[in-house]
């Protein structure tokens, strides 16, 4: 079958012609009403499985703050920080797309420094997109990478890097000058030249009323089924992540209990002398 007749569904990795989701598929998927599937990712372990389960996109999200490197929120993470993690993404997968995240403080100063980042991200991870956090306050941005050729993810609503100027976490596009807000930096992301855009913590209505009116693809992060697509950080969606977790948020399985269990068996059998057995040995 012909690479462009199937880019999406569980179907698609059956597909042995199918090499690669290229940033063009996102909109064949909106267009014809297919929905388009994003995890986050920071190594190659899940990366795999996930690109192998036929996860359409990959996200190496400045969410390694919290997931990886242990800091309260995302505004500390730093670009040497992500590359590494980008560029082993890339490693592992064959068929998913994968998103560089644009870090605090890495796009801010205007035009000329997103371009500088968006080139690392490209020439030193392999990486097929990137992404950052802003509506209209991003568009000049968006444009000068787009023109360089870089694909680029928008993100709108609550966007985790200016949560202090948000004043923490809060529903965002809620009464009547949230809604305008968030529709002006829709357009002005599709305007700009993003391929797609998430919205992140936005009622399910204004959500729908967004990705009706852009041609680009939405991606939701907690913004309801009217979106074109869906995206969780792994971690919360595996159930590894512990604590409390976003109302939006499904948990597909119970990695931390898995994991815990494990841990404690292999102690017990450590302590009692069950490990290791006969067969774990290495004769003379
Ligand atoms: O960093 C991240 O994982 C993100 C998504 C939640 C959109 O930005």
């Amino acid at each position: 079958m012909p690479e462009e007749l199937a880019p999406y569904g569980s179907n698609a990795n059956a597909d042995p012609a199918l090499k690669r989701v290229r940033t063009r598929h996102f909109q064949r998927a909106k267009e014809n009403g297919i929905k388009i599937t994003g995890l986050t990712s920071y190594e190659c372990l899940s990366a795999s499985i996930f690109d192998d389960a036929g996860i359409d996109f990959l996200l190496v999200g400045d969410s390694a703050g919290n997931t990886v490197f242990g800091y309260d929120t995302t505004i500390p993470v730093t670009v040497d920080e992500l590359i590494p993690l980008t560029a082993a993404v890339v490693r592992a997968v064959n068929r998913a797309l994968v998103i560089a995240d644009m870090p605090f403080g890495s796009y801010e100063n205007g035009p000329d420094q997103a371009l500088s980042t968006a080139i690392r991200f490209m020439k030193e991870t392999g990486c097929h997109a990137v992404k950052c956090e802003g509506g209209v306050r991003s568009a000049k941005q968006i444009k000068r990478i787009v023109r360089a050729g870089i694909p680029v993810m928008a993100h709108i609503g609550f966007t985790p890097q200016s949560e202090h100027g948000l004043g923490g976490h809060i529903i965002q596009g809620r009464g009547d000058d949230g809604a305008e807000q968030l529709l002006a930096d829709a357009h002005a992301v599709e305007e700009a030249g993003a391929f797609a855009v998430v919205l992140e913590m936005v009622p399910s209505d204004i959500a729908g009323r967004v990705t009706r009116e852009l041609t680009i693809p939405t991606i939701s992060v907690g913004a309801g089924p009217q979106c074109d697509g869906q995206l969780m950080v792994w971690t919360d969606w595996a159930g590894f992540t512990t604590g409390r977790i976003p109302r939006f948020v499904k948990q597909y399985a119970d990695l931390a209990g898995t994991l815990r269990s494990a841990a404690v068996a292999y102690r017990e059998e450590v302590e009692s002398g069950v490990y290791p057995a006969p067969e774990h040995e290495y004769g003379a």
